[in-house]
């Protein structure tokens, strides 16, 4: 392993300032976001959108240090023949690819799930790092579930373990492994629950990194934040947020691991900068705290566009100022009417 060259990957994944696009929603996912502004799921559209995302020059070269693809997208070339990968690093970001097989049914275990995609894995790497890969995505999703005392020991422990794997595997072949082990924030619980179940998973997933003999170094984490249910009557303000995120993140992330790089997970846009933007404020940190997201960096974007070419000018202005805006707060410098103005 060539742990300095992963070091360097790393680091550039969570350079101050910038943070990652992550743009590898499934064809299935993809299609429903595009439902909900009435664009039809083709190859072709998806293209499109992502191409006029690639293409926003500023947000990707001053903002977005890298951008998580599909199988699909790292496949494909822009509209004028360019591979979309090229333009990605044409703006000086790097290309990522999602490498699980999303999840299936854990047995014995209701309402929970095991993500697949191990079998045949090294050999995927080595293609996706021939098309320019340098870092590759593996989440693991945890439900804090009501009924059945989720999560159970099983749930939690497979997921780490196949977590580990993937990103011994990663490391092996020369790929930085984002880690994410995402406690959903969907059900009714409180956000001291939510602290308690993402302390356990992070234990439990940085154990199981340590048995699979992962360096540290050379990964990125990319957890959920510490958050109230959506469904939970009890709402936590930023700074709550902001200070029991950090907690759980002191409990178990190593000063080795080089930067955590959050998903959004089903926060506001505004909710998701202002998060990120407090926990910088509250630093010295011994790691880069920067975004990964995906609804909160595109929804703005997605909409502007609607599918209209005409429409592309005023999406890449929406994505440029969603990108600034989570730019600043990976430094601690987001200001909320710094929104009002654009508005
Ligand atoms: P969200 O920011 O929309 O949660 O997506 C991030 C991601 O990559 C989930 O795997």
């Amino acid at each position: 392993m060539n742990l300095e060259a992963l070091n360097k990957v790393a680091e550039a994944m969570v350079a101050p300032g910038r943070g990652i696009l992550a743009a590898d929603e499934s064809s299935g996912t993809i299609a429903k976001r595009f439902d909900a502004i009435g664009v039809p799921s083709t190859a072709d559209t998806r293209r499109d959108y992502r191409e006029m995302m690639f293409r926003t020059h500023e947000a990707m070269s001053k903002h977005i240090s890298g951008v998580i693809l599909y199988d699909e997208t790292i496949r494909q070339n822009a509209k004028d023949g360019t591979p979309l990968v090229k333009l990605i690093e044409k703006a000086g970001s790097l290309p990522g690819i999602k490498v699980d097989k999303g999840t299936k049914a854990l047995p014995f275990c209701p309402g929970e799930v095991i993500t697949e995609g191990l079998d045949g894995l090294r050999e995927r790497l080595v293609e996706y790092r021939g098309l320019g890969a340098k870092f590759a995505k593996w989440r693991a999703v945890i439900d804090i579930g009501q009924e059945h005392g989720q999560p159970s020991y099983t749930c939690v422990n497979a997921n780490a373990h196949a977590l580990a794997r993937y990103a011994a595997l990663c490391q092996d072949e020369g790929i930085v492994p984002i880690v994410e082990p995402e406690v959903l924030m969907d059900g009714g619980h409180d956000i001291d629950r939510c602290l308690e179940v993402t302390q356990w998973v992070l234990k439990e997933t940085f154990q199981a990194l340590f048995f699979n003999r992962v360096a540290l170094e050379g990964m990125v984490l990319k957890p959920n934040m510490t958050v109230p249910g959506k469904k939970s009557a009890k709402r936590a303000s930023v700074e709550e947020v902001a200070e029991k995120t950090l907690r759980v993140l002191k409990a178990c992330v190593p000063a080795a691991v080089p930067g955590i790089a959050f998903l959004s997970g089903g926060q506001s846009d505004e909710e998701a900068t202002a998060h990120l933007d407090a926990m910088n404020r509250m630093g010295p940190l011994p790691w880069h705290l920067t975004f990964s997201y995906g609804r909160a960096l595109q929804h703005a974007p997605q909409k502007a566009w609607s599918g209209k070419s005409e429409n592309v000018a005023a999406a890449q202005r929406a994505f440029n100022h969603r990108a600034m805006m989570n730019g600043l707060a990976s430094l601690g410098q987001w200001k909320a009417d710094l929104e009002r103005k654009a508005a």
